[in-house]
């Protein structure tokens, strides 16, 4: 296998170095002032020829694998709106299993498993939802606990940690309820892993904290577990170790672990009744769903054994960054907790810039046979995120991490041609 490695990445490397190192090439037309850009091959254009493509923009683009694909060929399905669905069943016992509660519910989405607990915790009119102002739930979710649920969702500040701020968070809930001035504070809502903060995991310690806050006030807290699995791994415990201190639980098993579909919610026994009401309201209803459960199974059986892989990848890019030590563009591996790593840009590559230079495929690459085009997420200007998942290899994270190396040393040395290009013509412009 690490031969097998090293002869790959020698064949891209060689390729690479001569993109890197081929400044004279790729700043050709810009010297000869024919183009301003090298000329690219977007990912879009290259069906047929030898690309490979690296997709880190969001670990949800997994593929449902071999045997995934076999388990749901196989499913034995029944009507799961008449609890009849033994596939269903089976993925929600062992769900409840892994979360350590009274129950669980297969549900559609990340975003329904979060909206549903909203609907539960706050059934009495007039109540609101504390929420990280950073969260999914907040930011993400189109705002569902308004729209849909008529509960207000008061943010509350995000610690660069993913932690809320537990002084805001106490100054936010409502003291005053009854007063008809007041809303009612219900519910707490927390994200581990927190997925704009870069993946970072909120410890047990904090848990503890927030859960004496919430009993202090009678409060229920929600957790959105959408990547539970890589928390759970991360701190070196199981998952009910973090799910004890919550009322309620939602976990995707579509991101890293890979199924096609779906989300579970975990409880107790009554709310997860009432979770199923409110699932079918929602259209969330989905007759013979062990087609789907079969994939989810096997998503959670395989779980542990993704997220350690993924968590080692990711690892390796965020310090592979730091090594480049380039100024345009950093990570801290310190604060790299899980399967996320944040790029930090210096102000001169924009975000989007730096995406579409990691996709674009260079000619000389395509001649060489072997192209990479690396897909990312601009957050901002200054933040592009990478995530990991089952379908990225060792091999594909060291060509991502090579990929990004070409194209801030070919950035650097297209910025400083351009300063010391003699300024010629000039004159004659004004
Ligand atoms: C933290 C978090 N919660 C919830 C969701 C929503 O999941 P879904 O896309 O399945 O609705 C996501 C999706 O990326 C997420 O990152």
């Amino acid at each position: 296998m690490a031969a097998r490695l090293s002869s790959t990445l020698g064949c891209w490397s060689q390729r690479c170095r001569g993109v890197g190192a081929a400044v004279p090439w790729s700043l050709a037309p810009r010297v000869q002032g024919a183009r301003v850009r090298p000329m690219y091959k977007s990912a879009g254009d290259l069906a047929g020829t030898r690309v490979k493509v690296v997709d880190l923009r969001s670990d949800t683009v997994t593929q449902p694998c071999a045997e995934m694909r076999r388990a749901m060929a196989e499913a034995e399905v029944g009507d799961d709106v008449y609890g009849e669905d033994p596939t269903v069943n089976k993925l929600q016992h062992r769900a409840a299993q892994i979360f350590g509660t009274e129950a669980a519910l297969f549900v559609t989405s990340g975003t329904m498993g979060n909206l549903i607990p909203v609907m539960c915790h706050c059934r009495a009119g007039g109540a609101e939802i504390l929420v990280g102002d950073q969260s999914h739930m907040y930011i993400y979710e189109q705002g569902a606990s308004a729209k849909i649920a008529g509960v207000l969702a008061r943010p509350v500040r995000t610690r660069g940690d993913g932690c809320l701020d537990l002084q805001d968070l106490e100054s936010k809930i409502q003291h005053g309820y009854p007063d008809a001035h007041f809303a009612e504070t219900r519910l707490i809502c927390l994200e581990n892993t927190h997925n704009r903060m870069g993946g970072r995991v909120l410890p047990l310690s904090y848990l503890r904290e927030v859960r004496h806050l919430a009993d202090r006030y009678g409060l229920q807290i929600h957790l959105d577990g959408a990547r539970l699995f890589n928390a759970a791994h991360a701190l070196g415990v199981e998952p009910a170790q973090i799910v004890q201190f919550c009322d309620t639980v939602s976990l995707c098993v579509s991101k890293g672990l890979g199924a096609p579909v779906g989300a579970l919610l975990g409880g107790r026994a009554q709310f997860v009744a009432d979770a199923r009401r409110v699932r079918k309201l929602l259209g969330g209803g989905m007759r013979q769903a062990g087609v789907l459960a079969a994939a989810a199974v096997v998503a959670l059986n395989r779980a542990e054994e993704n997220v350690i892989s993924d968590h080692r990848n990711t690892k390796a890019f965020s310090e592979g960054v730091q090594t480049l030590a380039s100024p345009l563009c950093t990570t801290d591996p310190s604060t790299v907790d899980s399967n996320i790593v944040l790029l930090t840009l210096d102000g001169r590559l924009p975000g989007q810039e730096l995406c579409d230079r990691l996709v674009n495929v260079t000619p000389l690459e395509l001649e060489s046979g072997q192209g990479v085009s690396v897909r990312a997420h601009a957050l901002s200007a200054s933040c592009v995120r990478v995530v990991w998942h089952r379908d990225i290899s060792a091999l594909d994270t060291q060509l991502a991490l090579r990929k990004l190396s070409d194209v801030l040393q070919t950035y650097t040395a297209e910025q400083s041609c351009r300063v010391t290009l003699p300024c010629r013509g000039l004159g004659k412009l004004r």
